[in-house]
């Protein structure tokens, strides 16, 4: 144990919304370069950069066409090599995306692929003949709406794309494929990036059965359990150590959705030389519906601690967790699980992340989230950018299973563009943000909810976040402290401790909107505390110590 990502804290940049160097309406490598020294001053110590490869933008990036080249709107390689030095200057480090589950269907090697059955390319992908009755191979629905199969007429036969049809799946079982994907990886750890964060990367191995799955209510099957943690996944992830992380210092971390804490253990395992954390989905998955996100429920404050619980518990002394509330594909984090009505919306979110970074694990922080963004309402589609959104809104309402309103409001709650929608830097035109017409507009708050000012209040969130960021570079409890949960039945608290030799450290918050007691058995009156959103000292009645409205309190003791 002991790695130096541990206590360190990553925050995640989605170029294409960050900061607009040029005018043209899309952030870009040289508006990062100019937001450096802020990140600086936050505290973090690594840059998780989506995807800035050559790109069609069919999924922004995640459909790359060039790994080795920096997309034209982004900037070019000279940019980025001086984005890269800069930040290395600053001590900051940049872990890249890598997206290598599939790729854009006009990467060269689709291209070169889907030309002839004899193509030197040919297996790269994954090509199947129809049915005898022309049908596709399998009924399997894909992430982002319609069959995982597309045909194509030059060759007779169907390619898998388990997302949008301009994403074909690489074959991982191609050794010469992978062998390219090691080198890339080289090129750009010569560079000098820190590591990758690694896409849906417990998909890269399929079932070569290709059964059908269950059927859907939209029609289409479900394919997930013969490409998720399939079968050679592990043996892969260990041959990408091998020929590629054994020789540097990395940090690594694989995005896996339908990912269990058993199976995390294998990811993760110190032993096993696959992946030092993964992110899993549990808790951004809670109130998931009939249809998944776009029929989203209430959820319980008791099933969350479950699931951190569950987390925390599962990978001590064996992997490490990574803590997120949220990204580029999720909704902002106050507007999900804190409350972001203006009296609210900075407690709570201060509120959210005392909840999460005193957990163990590594924290990440999206764009935005440390200065309390929130989700966007657009009222009509047609604002919208992201294709899942778009997609799905089709899909659902042509098929009758939703209505434009229940969908429009679905994508409000959960939709990936809440994320999307512009870094707020200041009340000037689009947030400032650009000089042009942005890409995908404004969030309207920003005049309230912006970097300028929330630099200029002391209380901000943004020094909150600093402070925490802080904090866990002091105190060697925050990486190794054992977890234990309090009060788990409880609807409205979420109390914890982490406990290391003689030392405690206890963290109290309040999810609700009420003041509400807690019981505890130690004495907080006079332990250090760490860290609160209260504006007093904690107060204790007989019920027990007072929590104000999305109070949070971290104190350290001693037994
Ligand atoms: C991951 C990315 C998401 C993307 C998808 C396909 O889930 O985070 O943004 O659309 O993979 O690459
Ligand atoms: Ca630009």
């Amino acid at each position: 144990m002991g790695k130096w990502w541990q206590n360190s804290t990553v925050y995640q940049i989605y170029p294409r919304s960050f900061n607009d160097s040029n005018g043209d309406g899309i952030g870009d490598i040289n508006g990062i370069t100019e937001r450096l020294p802020y990140l600086k001053q936050l505290g973090i110590e690594v840059i998780w950069l989506s995807p800035v490869y050559q790109s069609p933008n069919d999924d922004n990036g995640y459909d790359i066409s060039d790994y080795e080249a920096i997309m034209d709107e982004f900037g070019t390689m000279e940019d980025y090599d001086r984005m890269l030095a800069e930040a290395n200057r600053l001590g900051l480090k940049i872990m890249m995306d890598l997206v290598v589950n599939h790729t854009s269907d006009e990467h060269h090697w689709f291209i070169e692929s889907r030309q002839s059955k004899a193509s030197e390319k040919r297996d790269y992908y994954i090509w199947h003949d129809p049915k005898t009755n022309g049908e596709p191979p399998t009924n399997w629905a894909a992430a982002f709406g319609g069959s995982v199969w597309e045909f194509d007429e030059a060759t007779g036969q169907y390619y898998l794309h388990l997302f949008s049809k301009k994403q074909p799946d690489l074959n991982w079982e191609n050794e010469n494929m992978r062998h390219d994907i090691y080198q890339m990886m080289r090129n750009w750890l010569d560079k000098g990036v820190a590591g990758f964060r690694m896409d849906v990367i417990n998909m890269i191995s399929k079932d070569p059965r290709y059964p059908e799955g269950e059927l859907l209510k939209t029609g289409y099957n479900d394919g997930s359990p013969y490409y998720f943690n399939g079968p050679k996944v592990h043996d892969f992830l260990q041959e990408i150590h091998q020929e590629v992380l054994a020789d540097y210092e990395t940090i690594t971390v694989g995005e896996m959705p339908n990912v269990n804490v058993d199976q995390a253990k294998l990811y993760t395992g110190e032993d096993r030389k696959e992946l030092d954390m993964v992110f899993h989905f549990d808790h951004v998955g809670l109130g998931d519906g009939e249809l998944g996100k776009w029929t989203p429920k209430e959820w319980k404050l008791t099933e969350l601690k479950k699931i951190f619980t569950r987390w925390q518990e599962g990978l001590d002394q064996v992997g490490w967790n990574s803590l997120y509330w949220s990204n580029h594909d999720q909704p902002r984090a106050i507007s999900r699980f804190g409350d972001d009505r203006a009296q609210y919306r900075e407690k709570s979110g201060k509120m959210l992340a005392t909840c999460l970074h005193m957990l163990k694990g590594t924290p990440y922080v999206f764009q935005g989230e440390e200065i309390g963004m929130t989700n966007v309402k657009f009222d009509s589609i047609d604002d919208y950018r992201d294709l899942e959104s778009i997609n799905a809104y089709h899909e659902l309402t042509d098929k009758g299973l939703l209505t434009e309103d229940e969908m429009i409001r679905a994508i409000h709650q959960r939709g990936r563009d809440n994320a999307r929608t512009p870094m707020q830097w200041s009340s000037e035109n689009h947030a400032g943000f650009t000089t042009g017409e942005p890409w995908i507009k404004v969030n309207p708050n920003y005049p309230d909810i912006n970097v300028k000012d929330a630099l200029a209040r002391e209380d901000s969130i943004f020094y909150y976040y600093k402070q925490l960021i802080e904090l866990r570079k002091q105190h060697e409890i925050f990486v190794k402290g054992r977890y234990q949960l309090l009060h788990p039945d409880r609807e409205d608290v979420y109390v914890y401790e982490r406990v290391l030799d003689d030392q405690v450290l206890v963290v109290l918050t309040n999810f609700t909107d009420q003041v509400v007691s807690v019981d505890m058995t130690v004495d907080l009156t006079k332990a250090t505390c760490l860290i609160t959103n209260e504006t007093e000292a904690i107060k204790q009645t007989e019920a027990g110590y007072t929590l104000q409205p999305y109070g949070a309190y971290a104190f350290l003791l001693k037994r």
